[in-house]
């Protein structure tokens, strides 16, 4: 039976707690697997800090938020003692045979060189983005989606009372599913993804129009978005490359601009973090399990350097290689569509 590491990579996502048990659930009842979480991600299987996991330290975590093993942005080939063959090595020391590495794009790009350089690894993939493209969802996305709708809901009387355009920023840099999915649940009168630019006029002719007709204009954005004039006056590129806003996010660059455009009160909420944390969604909770079940079957197959993912409603596996020919956005077209209940 085989002894494995676990690591969960990147930013947080409702559901990794889940993966985990169901990994270790199913690796120990139906394999006889062993497993030990390294600590903080890559930074624990680089530095040999593990812990063991067992079935009583997964008990009851399908329902836990965030991850019990921790996790951390470093990646497996910048820390010092790093790189396939001191990770090959650490492996060895600690007689583990495999590595399950739970992350986002970022994570899958590091497993699949550790992979091509000779280290058996598989992978889970997450965000709460959606924007995978090995695979139609990923666990933690249904949960924002639900916190971010409810935030909607919530703006949306407060926003009735006083008679305000209430902007709502969500997460997703380079993808705008979580605000197309929970602006559609939410019922609101635009939604602004970073796929596609809207001016300023636009958005304020959306925003006239629902004053018109007597309601309370609800904005989505997520937090990628740009208009086409924002560029020098109001955005700066971060140490990370990403260009954000130069004051605060996104909706409240947009909060005031909309306010001078209209002439309506406008007030902007940034979502943030709170659309990380906390219990997942049960969607999330069986995708989760699904797929960490999924990977102690591919273990136990020797399936390296391969990942699980959903197909339809199939949990199947695919190359590290596949799953990052390009990010999934909001193809053009089903915007479009959406686009025409604008207003
Ligand atoms: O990729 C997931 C995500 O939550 C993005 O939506 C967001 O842009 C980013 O991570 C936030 O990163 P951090 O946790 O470093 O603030």
């Amino acid at each position: 039976a085989k002894r494995l590491g676990i690591l969960t990579s990147g930013g947080d996502c409702p559901g990794l707690n889940a993966v985990i048990r169901g990994a270790v659930l199913k690796g120990d009842s139906v394999y006889g697997q062993e497993f030990v979480g390294f600590i903080d991600g890559w930074k624990g299987l680089v530095e040999g800090n593990a812990i063991p996991l067992d079935r009583r330290s997964v008990r009851g975590l399908s329902s836990q938020g965030g991850t019990i093993i921790g996790t951390s942005r470093v990646g497996p080939y910048r820390e010092p003692d790093g790189g396939a063959d001191n990770i090959r090595q650490r492996m060895k020391r600690l007689g583990i045979d495999g590595i399950i590495a739970i992350g986002g794009e970022g994570t899958a790009n590091a497993a699949k060189r550790l992979f091509e350089d000779g280290v058996n690894i598989v992978g889970v993939p997450k965000t709460i983005d959606n924007d995978l493209a090995a695979t139609d969802y990923t666990f933690g996305f249904s949960t924002a989606v639900e916190i971010a709708t409810e935030a909607i809901d919530r703006l949306r009387t407060t926003g009735n009372s006083h008679k305000r355009c209430m902007v709502l920023e969500v997460m997703g840099r380079h993808a705008g599913w979580i605000a197309l999915f929970s602006g559609i649940a939410g019922g609101a009168h635009a939604i602004l993804i970073p796929e596609q630019p809207e001016t300023i006029e636009q958005i304020s002719e959306w925003v006239r129009s629902v004053v018109h007709r007597g309601r309370a204009p609800m904005v989505v954005v997520a937090e990628g978005f740009t208009f086409p004039d924002m560029d020098q006056a109001h955005s700066t590129k971060g140490l990370d490359g990403f260009n954000r806003p130069r004051l605060g996010g996104i909706g409240e660059v947009l909060a005031p601009l909309i306010e001078e455009h209209t002439g309506i009160e406008t007030r902007a909420t940034v979502l943030g973090h709170i659309q990380r944390g906390g219990a997942p969604s049960a969607f999330d909770r069986v995708l989760a399990t699904r797929m960490g079940m999924a990977v102690s079957d591919l273990v136990a197959d020797e399936g390296w350097g391969k990942m699980v993912a959903l197909h339809g409603t199939d949990i199947v596996r695919v190359d590290f290689a596949d799953a990052l020919a390009n990010l999934k956005t909001v193809p053009p077209q089903s915007y479009a569509d959406y686009r025409q209940l604008f207003g």
